[in-house]
């Protein structure tokens, strides 16, 4: 049966690797399974971190045209921009004035951003109550995230059933999350979780030359050609691993090269250089099609207009109903 799905990113950068094995993958995969997506740009969120209005507007931008290179299609998939549906914001209050500040004192999120330095604002603290008015606004049943954003969908359960029970109407559906099969938090070049904030990304859209010169520039360890290695403790076996599957051959091979460098064809053994080269062949064959549709796309800016105003429509109305439901069981 279809489902009602619902998704964002934050317009924080250029989009990355654990972006698209986290969520975006998920996106592909629910559309092409048939499902009803809203997907968007959570430039309201990015505005608890960013300071630099032409940035913010060229991420938001950049975010849109890379969705559309990945392949969703605005004929099936919902496509907007937070800040083009301020009944969201409304909907924040709502819910804001049923959400105990424990539920916000224990959000990692929080505290996660305090811990890079960022500043302790009062956006960032109910930032949570935010993405649950996202994800309640057009009454979305499914969530697909990557791990890191999971108590989230957690907290959006707890808020809506308390405003259910408060306020005694059954004005909110209960989202469940979804994670990719197989999911794992993605490792960056440093071996932390990739992240925008930790300068650790890759780039699937970075210029080839360049590209392959930041895979190369992955930490390992310093292991020689000839002795076997761990792949489960190696950032560049874990990147492709989440990128091809499990399964696949090429994720097989590389783990048992890994682990006995003798396999490797030539006689000569199996260092990181050769990992890390076929993790940049793999990046270029995964988003091959990607990368190809990316020109055509910036150089169309009407296309991008036009997308998000349709996407900004359907999400309205979706969310005003919403809203006028909420505001009815208030008494407002
Ligand atoms: P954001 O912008 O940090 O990340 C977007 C999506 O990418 C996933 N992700 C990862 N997955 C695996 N490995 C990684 N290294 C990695 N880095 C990021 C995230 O889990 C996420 O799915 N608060 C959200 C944005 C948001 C939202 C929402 C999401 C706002 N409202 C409503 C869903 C529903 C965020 O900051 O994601």
């Amino acid at each position: 049966m279809s489902k009602r799905i619902l998704s964002g990113i934050q317009p924080s950068g250029q989009l990355h690797l654990g972006n698209y094995c986290g969520a975006i993958r998920q996106f592909l995969d629910l559309q092409a399974e048939g499902h009803e997506l809203f997907v968007f740009v959570a430039s309201y969120h990015a505005l608890t971190t960013q300071r630099d209005p032409l940035a913010l507007r060229a991420a938001c931008r950049q975010i849109v045209v890379d969705y559309l290179a990945f392949g969703l299609d605005p004929a099936r998939t919902h496509i907007y921009v937070q800040h083009d549906v301020p009944e969201v914001t409304e909907l924040a209050w709502l819910l804001s004035c049923v959400c105990p500040t424990s539920l916000m004192d224990k959000a990692v999120s929080y505290k996660d951003k305090l811990a890079k330095g960022f500043s302790a604002n009062v956006g960032l603290y109910t930032y949570p109550i935010l993405q649950a008015a996202d994800i309640l606004a057009p009454r979305a049943q499914v969530v697909p995230v990557g791990k890191d954003q999971v108590q989230h969908i957690e907290i959006t359960r707890d808020i809506a059933g308390r405003f259910n029970h408060e306020f005694n109407a059954e004005v909110f559906v209960l989202p469940d999350h979804r994670l990719a099969p197989h999911a794992e938090v993605l490792p960056g070049i440093d071996g932390e979780k990739m992240s925008k904030s930790y300068g650790n990304t890759i780039d699937p859209f970075q210029e080839e030359k360049a590209l392959r010169k930041r895979i190369m520039s992955i930490k390992t360890d310093s292991k020689g050609v000839q002795e076997a290695k761990d792949p489960e403790t190696c950032a560049v076996f874990r990147i492709v691993r989440a990128l091809a599957g499990p399964g696949d051959a090429r994720t097989v091979e590389l783990a048992a090269r890994y682990r006995d460098p003798s396999l490797q064809p030539g006689g000569l053994g199996f260092g990181y250089g050769h990992a890390k080269q076929a993790l940049f062949e793999l990046i270029l064959d995964v988003f091959r099609e990607p990368r190809a549709r990316r020109a055509a796309l910036m150089a169309d800016p009407g296309h991008i207009e036009a997308v998000l105003k349709a996407g900004a429509a359907v999400a309205r109305a979706e969310a005003a109903r919403t809203v006028a439901a909420a505001r009815a069981a208030t008494g407002l």
